[in-house]
């Protein structure tokens, strides 16, 4: 019998090195698209995917403070922490699909979450040969485990996922990827200056695809966006929203002032 969608996506979420994580979405995003594989199905989740060994997972406290000026070591640092942020990303999307797609019976739902899951596979991919091309890798610096401690506070419910995980950190994302992106211009680095500007460009689209469903799920719901959206950033991510704000990033993605700022 062929593996459902959600199936597939649970074997990608344990397979904790990163270069099978990437070939494994790519086949899936592939499979799926052509019609080759059967929608969701219920299906029990690890609360966490695997990890390679490396990076070694520290408390964000301790990590080593980034500073991202002219020096190879420093952009090396940004990139590092990028592709750490880009293979949770990857799993971020297959959890989305593994525990919340078969209550979301809509097909575009699962078009919606493997198209990230491919988008975030190729940022990893680009960042980690980028890496690679300046001496380093993937693993050899420590990197922390915020993103999925917010994936695991939401893991029981689609709205505060959906409410956390793309229209809050995502968003930040927005906000703070033009300001890096200036910086490795003026470093004179052009390959990372073209993958940033590739990963903040798809980035709009993510967060455009988490406030459409939630929108969704409120009108559905009878709920007020706004204000649902708000209480459930103050209960599962309180602190995380922090100004400067891209609006008009955040505007494209369907994400208004009236929701941030309200
Ligand atoms: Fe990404
Ligand atoms: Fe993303």
């Amino acid at each position: 019998m062929t593996a459902d969608l959600a199936t597939r996506a649970v074997a990608i979420l344990a397979a904790g090195d990163p270069a099978d994580k990437v070939a494994l979405t790519r086949r899936l995003a592939e499979d799926w698209r052509g019609g080759a594989v059967p929608p969701p199905m219920r299906r029990d989740v690890p609360l966490r995917p695997a990890r390679p060994v490396r990076p070694v997972l520290v408390h964000p406290r301790d990590l080593p403070k980034r500073k991202i000026g002219a020096s190879q070591a420093g952009r090396v640092a940004l990139l590092h922490a990028l592709a750490h942020i880009e293979l949770n990303a990857i799993d971020l999307a297959w959890d989305m699909l593994a525990r919340f797609g078969a209550d979301c019976t809509d097909q575009a739902f699962a078009d919606d979450w493997v198209s990230v899951a491919a988008d975030e596979a190729e940022h990893f991919a680009l960042l980690a040969a980028r890496l690679t091309s300046l001496g380093a890798g993937y693993g050899d610096l420590p990197a922390h485990d915020g993103l999925w401690q917010a994936a695991e506070r939401t893991s029981h419910d689609l709205l505060a996922r959906l409410a956390v995980v793309p229209m809050v950190l995502e968003a930040r994302g927005l906000d703070v990827t033009p300001p890096m992106i200036a910086r490795m211009e003026n470093a004179g680095d052009r390959d990372s200056t073209a993958i940033l500007c590739r990963i903040y460009a798809d980035e709009v689209s993510h967060v455009a695809a988490g406030a459409r469903w939630f929108r969704r799920l409120c009108r559905e719901r009878s709920l007020d966006d706004a204000a649902t959206w708000r209480g459930l950033v103050r209960r599962y991510c309180d602190g995380a929203l922090r100004p400067p704000f891209n609006a008009p990033a955040r505007e494209r993605a369907g994400l208004p002032r009236e929701f941030y700022l309200g």
